[in-house]
């Protein structure tokens, strides 16, 4: 049985975590938070998944390191450099760093080449997507067994040719939360709204067929280069940016809106997952095996 080591037991590390488990791999996971035996418990009953504070044991002799500690760079160059001093020379060594670039977390790593991140949407268990970037260092064959593991697991492993911050899908998803945040603070629509605003439309589509897809069907059999140039042509307007000193309403209408908290994140994330769970097949997830997968 292979062995992963899970670095930091928090929302995403805990999901990848089950993922793992669940797919055959023996978990290791490591975090200093002091209630980690209880969380683990709660959270990963039934997952074979042995505990570590430390994190040079909890790397010793592993097969694969899925990283989902703090989101800061100084603490991720430290977690890497013992994960480096503790792995062999085949170890993948991947990151789930939301926007962190390898060459920031891998500088002056002597194990450079086995660093890359591996980027997961929340939650990983359900998500299918995991955006694997190389840093200028990272080996070919690194990006190759992250890409196999990751398939193995049921995701889409998607290789970005270059590293840039925030990855693609961060990137996306900053220009569009940025523009829901403007438009509440601009009192043209309300949380609520906004978010079924979405989910009626722009969510469903996407969860379809992707934007260029989109933009090629918006355009009727004259394709995208009629939507550009006759609809799309005619949105010139501005579109603002939020006011940062005006978050404070934002936080207060969403806290408002969804609650706060244990109990009610346990209830969004009940009713995110049951949806989620039930698109996954009829849209086609997990992707059939590839010719590949099947030769192994
Ligand atoms: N939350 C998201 O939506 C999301 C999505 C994709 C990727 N990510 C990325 O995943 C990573 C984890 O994010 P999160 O939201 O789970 O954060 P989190 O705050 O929920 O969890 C981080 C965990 O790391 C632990 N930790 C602190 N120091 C540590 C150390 N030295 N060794 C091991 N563990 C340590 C903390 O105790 C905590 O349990 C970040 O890099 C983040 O950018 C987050």
């Amino acid at each position: 049985m292979e062995a992963v080591t899970v670095v930091g037991a928090g929302v995403i590390g805990l999901s990848w975590a089950r993922l793992f488990g669940e797919a055959g791999w023996e978990v290791r996971i490591s975090d200093p938070r002091p209630d980690l035996a209880d969380v683990v418990d709660r959270e990963l009953a039934g997952v074979p998944v042995t505990l570590a504070v430390d994190l040079a044991s909890a790397a010793d002799g592993t097969d694969f390191v899925q990283e989902s500690g703090p989101e800061r760079i100084e603490i991720k160059e430290q977690m890497f450099a013992t994960l480096a001093a503790h792995t062999r020379d085949d170890v993948v060594l991947a990151s789930s760093s939301s926007s962190l670039l390898p060459s920031d977390i891998a500088a002056g790593n002597p194990a450079d080449h086995r660093i890359v991140i591996g980027h997961p949407f929340n939650p990983p268990e359900l998500m299918p997507l995991v955006e694997v970037v190389p840093g200028p260092a990272t080996s070919a064959s690194t990006v190759d067994r992250a890409v196999e593991v990751y398939r193995k697991l049921d995701k889409l492993p998607i290789r970005l040719k270059k590293e840039i911050p925030g990855f693609v899908g961060n990137r996306l998803q900053k220009v569009f939360n940025e523009q829901a945040t403007y438009l509440v603070q601009q009192g043209v629509i309300d949380v609520t709204d906004l978010d079924d605003l979405v989910r009626a439309s722009l969510g469903l589509r996407w969860a379809t067929v992707g934007p260029f897809q989109s933009g090629a069907l918006g355009g009727g059999p004259a394709g995208f280069r009629h939507l550009t140039e006759h609809v799309a042509s005619q949105m010139t307007f501005e579109i603002g940016r939020p006011d940062p000193s005006r978050m404070g309403e934002v936080f207060e209408a969403v806290e408002e809106a969804y609650g706060l908290g244990q109990s009610a994140y346990e209830k969004l994330a009940a009713l995110r997952d049951g949806r989620t769970r039930a698109v996954l097949e009829p849209l086609g997830w997990p992707p059939p095996p590839s010719a590949d997968d099947q030769e192994t």
